[in-house]
């Protein structure tokens, strides 16, 4: 994951329609050689930027770089290095996978060669001769990925890409951005569901009303500063944390205290004769977090 140079940079964008604002004033930046996350609640504005990114929209205000190119000004430079899905694949029913692949291929520029590979890359050698018509929602999200592919590009947009797919395929899909990412490719994936996101990516945007909430690496959101206590006393030990100022909740068993210093909960605990059988830092869920900063309005 290299920040020093991101693959994309986005600086106080703004889209407007007539009654909304999609994006007001949106600052981040995607990491390359990575997965990205895009996360966000239904009408955050995870489309529009998308659609934004790819000069499929016109922005009111603000800048988008693309690897290190201006865009929309110089769009024409990085589009051979992108691939994209954004909402429904841009497939064509009535054509079997392999000839809409051959499609893409042609409209975009490329050779056919990569075409067999691609299809057994996603799983649908098997399929490539029948019709789109009779292919099923995964299936076809499987094609648009590789539709997606057929340039080899460097950069990967994806719209909600795992939708619709069962937890298999959502799986092997997984694996497919992730053999991309580790093979230096950068990949954006766009979900309002947390679990897929804490799942597969490197690094987090999390979006609401069009704005930035937070981002970082995973792993740096998941380490909040907090302390998870384990006791069979634990009401009176939540009693006792919260007279001491900390704020504490119910993680299934276990109490979780904003209190990064561990030491400090035991003594309060003591204090109290409590005496926990386990203390130790608390590892937060991507829901936890989520729901922490953008209040309950979750999509
Ligand atoms: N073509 C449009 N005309 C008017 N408003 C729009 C248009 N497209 C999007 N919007 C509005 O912009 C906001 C952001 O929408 P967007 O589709 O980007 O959200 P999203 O994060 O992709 O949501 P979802 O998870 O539902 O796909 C919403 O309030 C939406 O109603
Ligand atoms: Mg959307």
């Amino acid at each position: 994951m290299n920040l020093d140079q991101p693959a994309i940079e986005v600086d106080s964008l703004v889209k407007r329609y007539k009654r909304t604002t999609a994006l007001d004033g949106l600052d981040c930046a995607v990491p390359s050689g990575a997965i990205t996350g895009l996360l966000g609640p239904n009408g955050a504005g995870k489309t529009t930027l998308f659609r934004s990114l790819l000069g499929l929209t016109r922005t009111d205000s603000g800048n988008i770089r693309i690897l290190g190119q201006e865009i929309p000004a110089r769009l024409a430079e990085v589009t051979k290095k992108l691939g994209a899905i954004v909402e429904e694949p841009g497939t064509i029913r009535a054509l079997t996978g392999r000839v809409n692949m051959t499609v893409a291929a042609d409209q975009l520029g490329f050779g056919h060669e990569r075409i067999e590979e691609l299809l057994e890359f996603v799983g649908l050698q098997a399929d490539a001769g029948r019709k789109l018509d009779e292919y099923s929602k995964g299936m076809r999200q499987r094609l648009g990925l590789a539709a997606a592919l057929v340039g080899d590009p460097q950069l990967l947009l994806l719209d909600e890409p795992l939708d619709g797919l069962d937890p298999a395929g959502q799986m092997a899909f997984r694996a497919r951005l992730r053999d991309l990412a580790d093979s230096g490719r950068t990949v954006v994936v766009s979900s309002h569901d947390l679990a897929d996101i804490e799942a597969l990516a490197d690094y987090v945007i999390v979006l609401n009303h069009g704005r930035l909430v937070t981002q970082g690496p995973l792993e740096d959101l998941l380490s909040g500063a907090a302390t998870r206590v384990v006791t069979p006393s634990a009401e009176e030990a939540r009693t006792a944390l919260a007279d001491a100022g900390m704020d504490v909740r119910l993680d299934g068993t276990a109490l979780i205290a904003d209190e990064e210093d561990g030491s400090r909960v035991v003594r309060v605990l003591a204090e109290s004769g409590i005496y926990p059988s386990e203390v130790g830092p608390a590892r937060s869920t991507l829901e936890s977090v989520f729901l922490g900063i953008t209040g309950d309005d979750q999509g």
